[in-house]
């Protein structure tokens, strides 16, 4: 799937499903981030059939990462669709993925920090299973469960020492990252929490990074993992889930990505055989090409030896670029001036590193021109701030011919 499915240009205009993206800037004003519906559920389509033929007649589910999205309207789209979530925190993942209707015995709690409140809170709650960080943590899930004459099941979530090729600050899966216990480690962890009150080990967990383009790191880090499992059995464990972290990759620029289908059979050579229920937990590949972010030219200036583009958004609205060097296409949401410009196309932000693109190729563009910034759906709008005292964009659902305000600016 690409972005250009869902928002399409017809005679020159730009379209999200089929409606006129200048309609909804009339209604709302820009900057506005905008996602496509049935973007969203073909996309989690997709995975449900890859996965579910792949490994036919074996237990799988799809735990949507809500950390790539959080809003509310996109958790009940995949809900209704019999999503479960992979949540990171308790105030606000679980509680948004439950609000929305996913079961909690679909939704599985990563992250290295979980607190004693969180802990309680997800037990309370009934959990399908905490991903567990580290000993420590596992330590202090004991004692909760042990207080609240509650079960909690658990995975751990191996580090198979693994490298991802992807951006070093989305790689998680090498032993310098914090995440995960030591693959070397692993069976003395398993031991241990076999042995503490209140635990049910039930799983093994890996994650090696985001923005994979391609499958090779996955099939490297499963073949470690099904190795484990079958040492881990071995030593008495009942392993009866592996959860196989992130989804793929997704194209913002020339990526080519694997499909769905191809990353299915990973799963299924490399673990089929073990017959585990198998979780995964997808959040870029359903969101990121089923979300824009729309902005309109504030000015044009000519600078020395260059052109800006200057937007009336910024990397507070969208951090990717600066943060990690990230493309986005960026398109002209009226194509039907022909002339093509180069333009540095930055935001409002007093830094410099406020830039989304340099030397630019886009249609030539005036004040108050509509430009859209593509595959903005995931680690779009969750990692806005208000930084420059600026207010978050609001959120727009489209579906067919309707559009929905999912989160409304903030007022003043
Ligand atoms: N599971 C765990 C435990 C994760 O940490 C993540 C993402 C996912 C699943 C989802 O991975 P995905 O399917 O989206 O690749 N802000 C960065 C991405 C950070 C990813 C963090 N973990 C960005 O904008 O590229």
């Amino acid at each position: 799937m690409t972005t250009q499915q869902y928002f399409p240009h017809v005679n020159g205009k730009m379209f999200a499903e089929n409606v006129a993206l200048s309609d909804i800037a009339k209604q709302v004003s820009t900057p506005f981030y905008c996602y496509s519906n049935s973007a969203i559920s073909q996309n989690y389509k997709d995975y449900q059939q890859a996965f579910s033929t792949a490994l036919a007649g074996q237990e799988t589910l799809i735990c949507y990462a809500v950390k790539a999205n959080g809003n509310q309207a996109v958790l009940s789209t995949l809900a209704k669709l019999g999503s479960g979530a992979d949540v990171v925190s308790m105030g606000g993942e679980i509680l948004r993925a439950r609000a929305a209707g996913i079961p909690a015995n679909k939704i599985v709690y990563s992250g290295v920090a979980k607190i004693e409140a969180e802990i309680e809170y997800a037990l309370n709650e009934g959990i399908f299973q905490f991903n567990v960080e580290s000993e420590p943590e596992l330590e202090l899930i004991s004692q909760v469960a042990t207080r609240l004459n509650k079960v909690a099941a658990i995975a751990f979530r191996i580090n198979p020492d693994v490298c991802a090729n992807t951006h070093a600050k989305i790689s998680t899966g090498k032993s310098e990252n914090k995440f995960g216990v030591p693959i070397s480690k692993a069976r003395l962890a398993y031991n241990r929490a076999a042995s503490l009150p209140n635990i049910k080990v039930q799983g093994v967990d890996v994650h090696i990074g985001s923005q994979l383009t391609q499958l090779a790191p996955f099939e490297e880090a499963y073949k470690r993992i099904a190795q484990l499992i079958v040492d881990l059995r071995s030593d008495g464990h009942d392993i009866k889930v592996v959860d196989i972290g992130g989804g793929l990759g997704i194209t913002y620029h020339d990526e080519i990505i694997p499909s769905k289908e191809e990353y299915a059979a990973i799963a299924k050579t490399q673990l089929g055989h073990l017959n585990c229920k198998i979780v995964i937990e997808p959040g870029r590949s359903l969101l990121g090409n089923s979300g824009i972010l729309v902005s309109s030219v504030v000015y044009v200036k000519t600078g020395e030896e260059r052109q800006f583009l200057i937007l009336d958004v910024g990397m507070n609205d969208l951090i990717r670029p600066s943060m990690y060097d990230a493309f986005h296409e960026i398109i002209a949401v009226d194509k039907t001036k022909t002339e093509i410009k180069t333009y540095d196309i930055v935001g409002p932000v007093c830094e410099t590193g406020d830039t989304f693109a340099k030397a630019r190729q886009i249609h030539e563009s005036k004040t108050g021109d509509l430009i859209a910034i593509m595959s903005c759906g995931a680690y779009g709008a969750v990692m806005s701030s208000t930084y420059n005292t600026r207010m978050l964009a609001p959120e727009i659902m489209v579906k067919d011919t309707e559009f929905a305000v999912v989160r409304p600016r903030p007022k003043l």
